[in-house]
């Protein structure tokens, strides 16, 4: 019997895909030809050439050539595990998806990653980590692909390349492997301060988890609600592991890292082995679905910004147990492809211009990192709810399609199987008349306000610990003139923090360049528009 990568328990299956894999007692061909010899190739004589007749060698080499697919652009290293999703019932008045009923259980499959390193790098970098979770609910897949950290770097899906090609190991040394420590790093977040907020969580003890097990996951974005009466709220999405947020000391993050560099994913995988299930609970934070998409001042659209749970406090919807480790790594971990566009019938995008963006790009790059359009067929990655679509053909064709009429509207094949009801639905978002631009509204020039209320809510060991990631990180810039400026951004965001990271590198503390005016706490959307210039 063939493990079966959709089981938590790793259970047999009787999927003809997975079974496909290895069967019978004899070794064969890959087209099931039992062998007798796997160690020789076909020679003209004990010491003579080698013949061109083999078929099982040129096969071997052939399918061993091409074993290798490309690793992800970003979110290159991480390790998976799956496990299954309690739904306590809590969120069932906000939102009518069938997998967040009172009691429904749906399987997971989970990657938690670093961000920057290669495949090989090492686990115990600082770094922001993802935390991605695809639902295999019973209305198609819900994908949850977040990060540890609740806000991001960038506003605008449009600057991803540059944060990414800033943030990667310079072009020239391609080094650092995987760490922020470098010119072109802090060359980007001190000119582009919107990444302040962001860059100061790496710099924190959050940027080195103890434990993908002790790490919390946010969505980031705002989400919209749909109820079963087709009312609508706004939510954050936020993952609250039960053995609480646990970080390494840097010193600890370089010891650990030296003597394994898996340190994270051998946590991981010996947990569940041992049957210590690692659980998170989720929450949601849940904000009135106004035209304004403001809550409390703070602009819901905007990803560096979070909400402070003190303002919306977190209500805890259903737990996540992680039982089952992969049977395979690359038919799992490393095939499976999230994407934020896997969204249910109750739950909805934003208009978050980063997470329209994200909409865009997991497709885009999927579809060459799993070399093709089919991609939902891998068994990791395939519903368990049916499949009834009108996509064909295309490379790594799994299926065999019956019928002659994939297309609507058609009088063959039964004709048009739309559902009468329950199935997903845009929701139809009142979008005020408005001018053509490339520009953010005003709320967006606030870069530092949460970076200082992050900052003050620090412990004094917390402080040091940022204090030291700061002066160490930037001790390793080249330019003078990159370490100087971002100076500026810390001063902005606190004169104390700005202070001690000047005096560590023998630098003069500047003054805050940028007083911030509080933004309206409700400002219409036609005083935000007036405020838009005009590309
Ligand atoms: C991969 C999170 C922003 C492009 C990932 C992964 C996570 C993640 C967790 C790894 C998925 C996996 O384990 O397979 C986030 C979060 C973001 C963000 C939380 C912001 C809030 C963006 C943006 C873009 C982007 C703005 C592009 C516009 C990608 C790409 C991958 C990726 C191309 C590789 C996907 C693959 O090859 O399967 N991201 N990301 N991300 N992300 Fe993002």
């Amino acid at each position: 019997a063939t493990p079966d990568p959709h089981s938590p328990t790793g259970a047999p299956s009787a999927d003809p895909a997975s079974a496909a894999a290895q069967q019978g007692a004899f070794l064969t061909t890959a087209t099931g030809v039992p062998l007798r010899d796997t160690d020789h190739s076909l020679k003209a004589g004990p010491r003579g050439p080698t013949l061109l007749q083999d078929h099982h060698l040129r096969e071997k080499l052939m399918h061993f050539d091409h074993e290798r697919i490309p690793e992800r652009v970003v979110h290159a290293r991480g390790a998976g595990a799956h496990g299954v999703f309690v739904s306590n019932g809590a969120a069932a008045d906000v939102t009518r998806a069938a997998f967040l009923a009172k009691d429904a259980e749906t399987p997971v499959f989970v990657r938690f990653s670093t961000v920057l390193g290669s495949r090989g790098s090492a686990d115990t970098v600082r770094d922001t980590r993802g935390f991605a979770t695809k639902f295999y609910t019973s209305e198609g897949n819900f994908d949850l692909v977040g990060n540890n950290m609740p806000v991001f770097f960038i506003q605008d899906g449009i600057k991803f390349p540059d944060i990414v090609h800033a943030a990667k190991p310079h072009p020239d040394r391609e080094i650092p492997q995987a760490q922020s420590a470098h010119d072109t790093f802090w060359d980007f977040v001190s000119l582009h301060t919107e990444a302040q907020h962001h860059t100061l969580w790496n710099m924190s003890d959050r940027g080195i988890p103890r434990s993908y097990r002790t790490m919390e996951g946010f969505g980031v974005h705002t989400f919209r609600l749909v109820a079963a009466d087709g009312g609508t709220t706004l939510c954050k999405l936020h993952w609250k592991p039960r053995l609480g947020v646990h970080s390494l000391t840097w010193e600890e993050a370089q010891l650990a890292g030296g003597v394994d560099p898996d340190f994270h994913r051998r946590d991981l995988y010996d947990a569940i082995e041992s049957g210590a299930f690692p659980a998170w609970d989720l929450g949601i934070q849940v904000f009135p679905d106004t035209p304004e998409q403001f809550f409390e001042g703070i602009d819901l659209l905007d990803p560096t910004k979070l909400v402070p749970e003190e303002l919306a406090p977190v209500q805890l919807i259903g737990t996540m147990t992680l039982n089952g480790n992969p049977t395979n790594f690359f038919a799992e971990t490393e095939q499976v492809a999230f994407h934020t566009g896997h969204l249910v019938p109750g739950i909805d995008a934003s208009d978050d211009p980063l997470l329209q963006a994200r909409n865009f790009s997991y497709l885009d790059t999927q579809l060459s990192r799993l070399g093709g359009p089919n991609f939902n067929q891998i068994p990791v990655n395939r519903p368990h709810a049916p499949v009834n679509d009108m996509l064909r053909d295309g490379a790594h064709q799994q299926a065999v399609h019956g019928g002659v009429a994939p297309y609507e509207p058609s009088s063959l094949d039964g004709g048009c199987p739309f559902t009468a009801d329950g199935g997903f639905v845009d929701v139809p978002v009142a979008i005020p008349a408005t001018t053509k631009v490339r520009a953010s509204p005003a709320s967006f020039d606030d870069h530092f306000s949460q970076a200082r209320l992050f900052w003050t809510s620090m412990t004094p060991v917390e402080q040091e610990h940022i204090v030291n990631a700061y002066s160490f990180e930037l001790a390793k810039c080249y330019e003078q003139a990159i370490k100087e400026r971002q100076l500026f951004a810390l001063a902005n965001i606190d004169a104390e923090l700005c202070a001690q990271v000047a005096a560590a590198l023998g630098l003069p503390a500047p003054e805050a360049t940028v007083t911030y005016d509080e933004p309206d706490p409700s400002p219409a959307l036609s005083q935000l528009g007036e405020t838009w210039p005009v590309d």
